[in-house]
C-alpha cells in the first residue's frame, strides 16, 4: 500500500508550499473546488524548484524523510517519486532511514584529524552506547577548521535547530547525547591575529553588529550601491573590468568579463547566483564573512544584479552553515523592509530581490551548473559546458554566478575605483585575498593579505607552527589543491606565482602539518573524500576515485594486485585519465593532492610514512 504522510509531515511541507489548493495537490477533493474544473499538474510542476526546501522541511520536522512524507511532496509538486528519491538520496544531510531527533555530526576531515577527531569520535561512541544507532554521524569538513575538532548538532521538531560548535570535547556534548543541551567553548573569534589596519574585505568583521542594518550603514554600508546607481550598469561593469578582479571561487575567471557577457544577453530574464556553498575541505572564509558581515554580501549581490540586468538573485548557502543562514536571512528581510531590495531599490528605478537557498550536504553542488540543477530541484550533477551559464544558466536563462569573496570585492572596487584597485596586489592578481589557516598552526583563522604576499609572511602572521614544532608539509588550495614542503615557503600568493610553482591557491586553504602528523593518513582521507563526493555521472571520475583509493590502500597495507610497481603505475594512469576525461573540476582535480603527496612528499617511498 502507498505510504501516507503523517499530519506532522503534511504540516511541515505545507509551511513551505502553502496549503494544498485541490485534491490534485494532496488536499481534500471537494465539489466546489473540482466539480467543473480539471486541475492539471502544470502549476505544480512549475514549483519543482521548491523540492529541496520541502525535503528540508521534512528532515527538520521529524529528523528523517519517510516514504509517506516523500509521497506527499511528490503529489504536491507533481514530481515522480523515483526522481524525488534520486534527489533526496544524493544529499548527506537527508536521512531516508528513521533517525533519532537529535544527531551529532562530527567532522573527521583533515584539519579535525590533526586536532584529535578520531579519539573524540571513539569517546563519543562509547558515551552514546549501542542503543542509539544514527545518533552520531561522521561528516567531511564542516567549514570550521579554525576551531577543530568541529561538530554540527541537529535537533528535529517544531523548533528545529542546527548549531555548529568548535573545539569539541565529550564533556561539552554529553548532555546533548542524552537529550539535553550542550556546553560551548568560548571562541576567540575566527579572525586571525593580524593587525586590523591592513584589512579591507574584513574591515567590518568583528566591528559591526551583523544583525543591524543601521550599524552596517553607519560603517559605510550601502554607499557602494548608491554609487553603482549613479554610475549605471555599464559604468559598474567598466569599474569591475578596470579592477581586473579575478573570481575567488577557484577558476580565477575575470569578473567584469562575466558580468558584461550576462548583461549583453538579449534573452530575459537574467539571474544572478551567489555561490556560498563553500565545501572544499579546509575552507571557511566565506562563512566568516556571512556570519559577521552579512549585509555586505546582500549589498554586493544587489549590485551584481543591477549591473547584469537580473531582477532575481539566489544565494545558495551551505547546508552545514546554520549561523550564516540565520544572519543572511535576517539581513535579506531587513534590507527588503527598508527598500534595499524589492521594487525600485533605493529609489534607483530597478527591481531586485534575493531568495536564500540551503544546500544539504553535497560538495559537488558548489560546481556552478550542479548548483543550478540543485536550485531547480534536480540532482546536483554538473552539466556539460558549453553552453556556459552566461547564456544557458539557471532555468536555462542567462546567469551570472560568483563566489562570496569575489562579490564583496566589488564593494571595495566601487569604494576606491577600478584603476586604484588594479594598482594593488600584483599586475595579474589584483587586490587582497582571504586565506584560511588551520591544522598545526599557532593562531588559526581567516587572514587577509595582498595578492603576491609570500606564503612565509602569511605563516608568520599566524604565529608559525604550533608549540615550536617542526613543519613537515603544507596543503595549499584544499583537497583539490596540492602539498608543498617547507622548501617552498617563498611561493608568492598570487595566481601566476602559484602557477609558476606548480601549485594552486584554490579556495585559499593553507593547512599546516607538523612532524607528528601521519601524512599518509591525510592522503587516504582526501582520497576517501573524492570517492564519496563524486556524483557518479561520468566513468573516469566515478571509477577512478574508487580505484585511486583502493590502490593507495594496497600500497599502504601491502595488499595483492600484481606488484607494488604495478600499483604505482596504476595510480599515475588513473590520475591522468581523471584529469583528462572527467566532465567537471571534481574529477579533474581528484588526484592532484594525492599525486603531489606521492611526488613531492614521497609518502609512498620506503620509509616515507612517518
Ligand atoms: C567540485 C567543485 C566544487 C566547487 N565548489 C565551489 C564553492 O563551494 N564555492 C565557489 O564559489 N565555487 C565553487 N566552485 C567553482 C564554481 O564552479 C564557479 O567557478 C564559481 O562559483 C564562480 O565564481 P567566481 O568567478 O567568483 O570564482 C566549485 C567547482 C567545482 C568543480
Ligand atoms: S567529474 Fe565526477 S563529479 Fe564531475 S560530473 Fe563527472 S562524476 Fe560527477
Ligand atoms: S571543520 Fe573539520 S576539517 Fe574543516
Amino acid at each position: 500500500m502507498r505510504a501516507v504522510a503523517t499530519s506532522e509531515e503534511r504540516a511541515a511541507v505545507d509551511e513551505v508550499l502553502g496549503p494544498p489548493v485541490s485534491g490534485w495537490h494532496g488536499g481534500d477533493r471537494t465539489i466546489e473546488l473540482e466539480g467543473h474544473v480539471g486541475y492539471a499538474g502544470r502549476a505544480a510542476r512549475e514549483q519543482r524548484h521548491l523540492l529541496l526546501p520541502a525535503l528540508h522541511a521534512l528532515q527538520g520536522r521529524v529528523g528523517w524523510i519517510s516514504d509517506g512524507g516523500m509521497n506527499y511532496v511528490c503529489q504536491r509538486l507533481s514530481v515522480p517519486p523515483a526522481e524525488a528519491y534520486g534527489v533526496a538520496s544524493f544529499y548527506a544531510m537527508f536521512s531516508l532511514q528513521p533517525r533519532p531527533k537529535t544527531v551529532v555530526h562530527v567532522c573527521d576531515d583533515i584539519a579535525c584529524r590533526v586536532n584529535g577527531a578520531e579519539p573524540l569520535i571513539e569517546r563519543l561512541e562509547r558515551a552514546l552506547g549501542p542503543g542509539r544507532p544514527g545518533g552520531l554521524v561522521r561528516t567531511p569538513c564542516l567549514g570550521m577548521c579554525e576551531r577543530a575538532p568541529a561538530a554540527l548538532l541537529q535537533s528535529a521538531g517544531h523548533e528545529a535547530s542546527d548549531v555548529s560548535i568548535g573545539e569539541v570535547t565529550v564533556e561539552m556534548l554529553h548532555p546533548f547525547l542524552h537529550g539535553g543541551g550542550w556546553i560551548e567553548s568560548p571562541s576567540g573569534g575566527s579572525l586571525g591575529s593580524q593587525p586590523r589596519a591592513g584589512l579591507r574585505l574584513l574591515r567590518r568583521v568583528g566591528v559591526v553588529d551583523p544583525r543591524s542594518l543601521g550599524d552596517y550603514r553607519a560603517h559605510g554600508g550601502y554607499d557602494a550601491l548608491r554609487q553603482a546607481i549613479e554610475l549605471g550598469p555599464e559604468g559598474v561593469i567598466r569599474e569591475v573590468k578596470d579592477s581586473k578582479l579575478l573570481g575567488r571561487g577557484g577558476a580565477a575567471f575575470p569578473t567584469g568579463v562575466k558580468w558584461d557577457a550576462v548583461a549583453k544577453q538579449p534573452v530575459r530574464p537574467h539571474y544572478f547566483v551567489c555561490n556560498a556553498d563553500e565545501s572544499e575541505p579546509g575552507t571557511f572564509k566565506d562563512r566568516v564573512v556571512m556570519e559577521e558581515d552579512p549585509f555586505a554580501l546582500v549589498e554586493a549581490l544587489t549590485i551584481a544584479g543591477f549591473a547584469t540586468g537580473a531582477e532575481r538573485g539566489y544565494l545558495y548557502v551551505r547546508g552545514e552553515y546554520p549561523l550564516a543562514t540565520e544572519m543572511l536571512s535576517n539581513a535579506i528581510d531587513q534590507a527588503r523592509a527598508r527598500g534595499f531590495l524589492g521594487r525600485d531599490v533605493m529609489g534607483g528605478g530597478f527591481s531586485f530581490d534575493i531568495e536564500l537557498r540551503r544546500g544539504a550536504g553535497a560538495y559537488i553542488a558548489g560546481e556552478e551548473t550542479a548548483m543550478f540543477n540543485s536550485i531547480e530541484g534536480n540532482r546536483p550533477e554538473p552539466r556539460n559546458k558549453p553552453p556556459f551559464p552566461v547564456t544557458h544558466g539557471l532555468f536555462g536563462k542567462p546567469t551570472g554566478i560568483n563566489n562570496v569573496e569575489t562579490l564583496i570585492n566589488v564593494l571595495e572596487v566601487l569604494r576606491i575605483g577600478g584603476p586604484a584597485y588594479a594598482a594593488t596586489g600584483t599586475p595579474d592578481s589584483t587586490g587582497t585575498r582571504l586565506f584560511c589557516l588551520s591544522g598545526c598552526i599557532e593562531r588559526p583563522g581567516v587572514y587577509e593579505v595582498e595578492c603576491g604576499t609570500p606564503l612565509r609572511d602569511l605563516l608568520e602572521l599566524a604565529g608559525g607552527v604550533r608549540a615550536g614544532r617542526e613543519m613537515k608539509a603544507i596543503l595549499l588550495g584544499g583537497a583539490a589543491g596540492g602539498f608543498i614542503t617547507p622548501a617552498g615557503l617563498d611561493v608568492p600568493l598570487s595566481f601566476e606565482g602559484a602557477r609558476a610553482a606548480g601549485v594552486t591557491l584554490g579556495s585559499g586553504v593553507v593547512m599546516v602539518f607538523d612532524e607528528s602528523v601521519d601524512l599518509m593518513d591525510i592522503v587516504l582521507r582526501i582520497a576517501a573524500f573524492f570517492r564519496d563526493e563524486s556524483c557518479g555521472q561520468c566513468v573516469p571520475c566515478r571509477v577512478g576515485t574508487v580505484r585511486q583509493e583502493e590502490a593507495l590502500r594496497r600500497l599502504v597495507d601491502g595488499g595483492e594486485n600484481g606488484s607494488r610497481e604495478h600499483d604505482l603505475v596504476l595510480l599515475d594512469e588513473i590520475a591522468q585519465v581523471m584529469q583528462d576525461a572527467s566532465i567537471c573540476g571534481l574529477g579533474q582535480t581528484a588526484a592532484s593532492a594525492v599525486q603531489s603527496a606521492v611526488k613531492q612528499l614521497h609518502v609512498l617511498d620506503p620509509g616515507g610514512r612517518s
